[in-house]
């Protein structure tokens, strides 16, 4: 594995199809789980490690989000990352940056309410990395299943040459949806962080059971939240992120709360066909993550 800081040098080593992993780097399973299925369709293989100061709406937040360069550079060679872009501030924004890249209506529910300007920050960084890589896949976590639907959907409306690859979730054994921040949690706040989870499979026995209204979908879930603070519990179709009534065509159940100072997102992806529903559950883990300490 190569790493670089330009965009250039990095092109200057793909050949054939290139498959980009973007990131912000302290990986976990997730990502190395974008890095298989890449593995498996391209050629070159790149991923990007760039906290993006774009998306953050809080500045706490980005200065606390957590960092380690040096253990995801052994990570991602380990996997088989063939190509680290692992630029400065200055190569991704070397002026003041006012082009800016924004999808509406898929973005405006959801984490669009409590987090503005998130998604037009993730989709000006995407779209600069997909132009800058010349990417011909870019692969995507259904974790973050509204940055899924909004990418997808940049990527359709400007035309760009590129497809977007959603990969399942990857959950601890215990079930929470692996996520960077799940560091910050105290044992504590992880053990009520799992209600979500928990809440969450439980639903997706129901719709699989055939209960197709929202609103006891959501009911499922939010009877195991217990005290956490709560967003939201909303399912949503799976292109347009609108709020669903019923389940009657390819959607996820959404949840954000949080655990002490943590948010927390998680979700299930619901595939609909006149065979019935099929849950999307994420794979689990057989033992404790990399996020706590293992390499
Ligand atoms: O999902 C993330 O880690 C980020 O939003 C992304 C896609 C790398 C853009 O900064």
């Amino acid at each position: 594995m190569k790493t670089v800081g330009t965009f250039a040098a990095a092109r200057d080593l793909t050949a054939g199809v290139v498959g980009l992993v973007p990131t912000m780097g302290f990986l976990h399973e997730g990502h190395l789980a974008l890095v298989d299925a890449a593995r498996r369709e391209c050629d070159t293989v790149v991923m990007s490690l760039f906290v993006n100061p774009l998306q953050f709406d809080e500045t706490r937040d980005l200065s606390r989000y957590p960092r380690d360069p040096d253990r995801d550079a052994h990570l991602a060679g380990e996997r088989g990352v063939d190509v680290l872009f692992a630029p400065e501030l200055e190569e991704m924004y070397p002026r003041r940056q006012i082009t800016r890249v924004r999808v509406s209506d898929v973005t405006e529910e959801l984490e669009g309410r409590f987090r503005p300007g998130h998604f037009e920050g993730v989709t000006t960084v995407v779209a600069k990395l997909l132009a800058g890589t010349r990417a011909d896949r870019a692969y995507f976590g259904r974790k973050d299943a509204q940055q899924l639907a909004t990418v997808t959907r940049m990527a359709f409306d400007l035309s760009m040459p590129v497809e977007v690859v959603p990969v399942s979730i990857v959950r601890e054994s215990d079930g929470l949806a692996l996520s960077s921040r799940n560091v910050f949690l105290s044992p504590e706040e992880r053990d009520r962080a799992l209600r979500i989870s928990v809440g969450l499979m439980a639903a997706a026995g129901a719709a699989e059971d055939g209960e197709c209204s929202a609103e006891e979908l959501e009911l499922i879930v939010a009877g195991y939240l217990g005290d956490l603070e709560v967003d939201y519990v909303t399912l949503a179709d799976a292109d347009s992120v609108e709020p669903a009534r019923r389940l009657e065509q390819d959607a996820f159940l959404a949840v954000a709360a949080h655990a002490g100072n943590t948010r927390l997102i998680d979700n299930v992806f619901f595939r609909v066909t006149s065979a019935g529903t099929e849950a999307d559950r994420g794979n689990r883990l057989e033992g404790p993550s990399i996020l706590y300490g293992g390499r």
